[in-house]
């Protein structure tokens, strides 16, 4: 399947509450970022990277829950460049996702700034560029949101809050990088995403435990883990206590399944150490059984708080009826980037122009209704490779590798990257609820460029500041809407 790939949902509920745009009384936090390129080393020998604020990676945003943010991106490259938020969910507001089919890529020498709210949300997350292959010469970094303080967290304050971008071709980088101060009895909280390209990797704290405490969003039930795989695109924050023999310790990242098995460095230092890191490195596990057994190990924990004051559990979304049932087959999906973002042409009402909607064949075919909120949607993956599946936008229910009777309706983590094992399916479950044009992608980066990805467009029924903003004013604009007169705002 050729073109590009959409999948129209007509009709989103829209959240109450009056269309404000700007909220009032939630601080703001501005940045300005220069991008730009420089010489960096992540694999011993010099080569082109990309810097935001002569930084690599890094900076790191630290929010709060319902933060305003404005960061102002120069672009500095001679290429355009576009930075994705991955798991921010932009609530009305897919203006700001910065992926190729809703936003324009930064012109080269010119800047843009995105403003987006992190509402509703708490965790780790991280942002990377979206543009040509430049992930992997940088422009990454971490994103935080932290819980405001009137909502409990389900877990003590760490010392210290560390974050650990991992990825398959940063490892000697890494081990140059990071040294991460802990002292003896304290515990400290490690935020860990793996912003690689392809590899799936185990991570271990050498000769210490790590207690599992969120997910991409969700306070999960606490257990104890000897070592964690952590998927492309997945983030996961540990505590880990200081309770060894006060030394160094290595933070031991091993590719998973791959045939070379490459292991990073980065060192964890208790001050006053008496000696140097062991090296001989725990050995990762090897088989994929591990990999799901660990999978289904994950629980929401339905009784904390994350974002709001009421349990994240009081949303039973076992209860919800499934409207409809996507099946999405990995080669089957071969999307290519538009010359016009198919957010812009559908606001300019050029879609006809653009894009076909519904290119896609829901399977086993189901009635196609207009109002199909609750669907479930299953990644199927026929490879001998692992698949990661992103959404942008949402938060959905990883109910499965499972049988459809064995999906798990009580506490599945909420969570927004899913990855599907070899010759393997996933299931997820979700509500479309928040209006907007949305990516749906491989976050396997050579299978991404090559086509895996599409995009869902979530449509109310009328244009209304309830559901969704307008157009920010300097939205970049290119191809077919570049010259064309801007559609009326809506001010209801
Ligand atoms: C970004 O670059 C401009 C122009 O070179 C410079 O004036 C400014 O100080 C830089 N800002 C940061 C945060 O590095
Ligand atoms: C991050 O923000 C929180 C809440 O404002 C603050 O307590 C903490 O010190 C900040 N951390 C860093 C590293 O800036
Ligand atoms: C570009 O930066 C200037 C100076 O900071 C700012 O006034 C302007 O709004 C920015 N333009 C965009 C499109 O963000
Ligand atoms: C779940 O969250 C509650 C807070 O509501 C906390 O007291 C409890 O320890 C958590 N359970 C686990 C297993 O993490
Ligand atoms: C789901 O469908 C059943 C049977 O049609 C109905 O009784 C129930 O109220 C529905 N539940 C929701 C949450 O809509």
């Amino acid at each position: 399947m050729g073109g590009r790939v959409m999948l129209p949902l007509l009709l989103c509920l829209s959240a109450a509450g009056p269309p404000l745009l700007v909220q009032g009384g939630d601080p703001y936090l501005f940045f300005t970022w220069n991008v730009t390129y420089s010489s960096i080393s992540p694999l011993g020998t010099p080569q082109q990277g990309i810097l935001i604020n002569n930084q690599f990676p890094r900076p790191n945003i630290n929010s709060t829950t319902n933060n305003n943010i404005v960061i102002n991106v120069f672009n500095y490259l001679d290429e355009p460049f576009l930075l994705t938020w991955n798991g921010i969910q932009h609530r009305k507001n897919s203006w700001q996702d910065g992926v190729l089919g809703t936003n324009c890529p930064i012109p080269p020498k010119t800047n843009y700034t995105y403003r987006f709210q992190v509402k509703d949300q708490i965790g780790s997350y991280m942002y990377y560029p979206v543009t040509a292959m430049h992930k992997v010469a940088g422009g990454f970094g971490g994103l935080r949101i932290n819980s405001r303080l009137l909502i409990p967290v389900p877990y003590d304050d760490p010392s210290d809050d560390y974050t650990i971008l991992a990825g398959d071709w940063l490892q000697k980088m890494m081990a140059k990088m990071n040294l991460f101060s802990m002292e003896l009895g304290k515990t400290y909280k490690y935020r860990i995403c793996n912003v690689g390209i392809k590899t799936a990797l185990n991570i271990q704290f050498q000769g210490h435990n790590m207690r599992l405490v969120e997910m991409e969003g969700s306070h999960t039930m606490q257990s104890m883990y000897d070592s964690l795989d952590v998927h492309v695109g997945q983030c996961y924050s540990v505590l880990v206590m200081a309770n060894r023999e006060p030394m160094d310790y290595y933070v031991v990242a091993s590719t998973r399944f791959t045939r070379q098995m490459v292991t990073a460095t980065p060192i964890i230092r208790y001050p006053n150490e008496k000696g140097v890191a062991s090296p001989k490195l725990p050995p990762p596990p090897t088989s994929w059984a591990w990999s799901l057994n660990q999978f289904r190990t994950f629980r929401w924990n339905l009784t904390a708080s994350a974002a709001r004051l009421n349990p994240q559990g009081s949303y039973h979304y076992g209860s919800i009826n499934i409207t409809r049932t996507i099946k999405l087959i990995n080669a089957a999906v071969s999307y290519v980037e538009p010359s016009t973002p198919l957010k812009l042409a559908e606001y300019y009402n050029v879609a006809d122009k653009g894009f076909k909607y519904d290119n896609i064949v829901d399977d086993p075919p189901a009635e196609i209704s207009k109002i199909t909120l609750d669907p479930i949607i299953i990644f199927e993956n026929h490879e001998n490779a692992i698949q990661s599946w992103h959404l942008s936008g949402y938060s959905f229910f990883a109910v499965a590798p499972e049988k459809r009777k064995n999906y798990n309706i009580l506490d599945a983590v909420s969570r927004h990257t899913i990855q599907v094992f070899p010759q393997s399916w996933a299931a997820i479950l979700l509500t479309f609820d928040n209006c907007g044009m949305w990516n749906i992608r491989s976050e396997i980066w050579d299978r991404h460029y090559l086509g895996q990805q599409l995009y869902v467009s979530v449509l109310s029924s009328a244009r209304s500041l309830k559901d969704e903003y307008n157009m920010p004013d300097d939205s970049p604009l290119y191809g077919i809407v570049e010259s064309m007169p801007k559609p009326q705002p809506s001010n209801v």
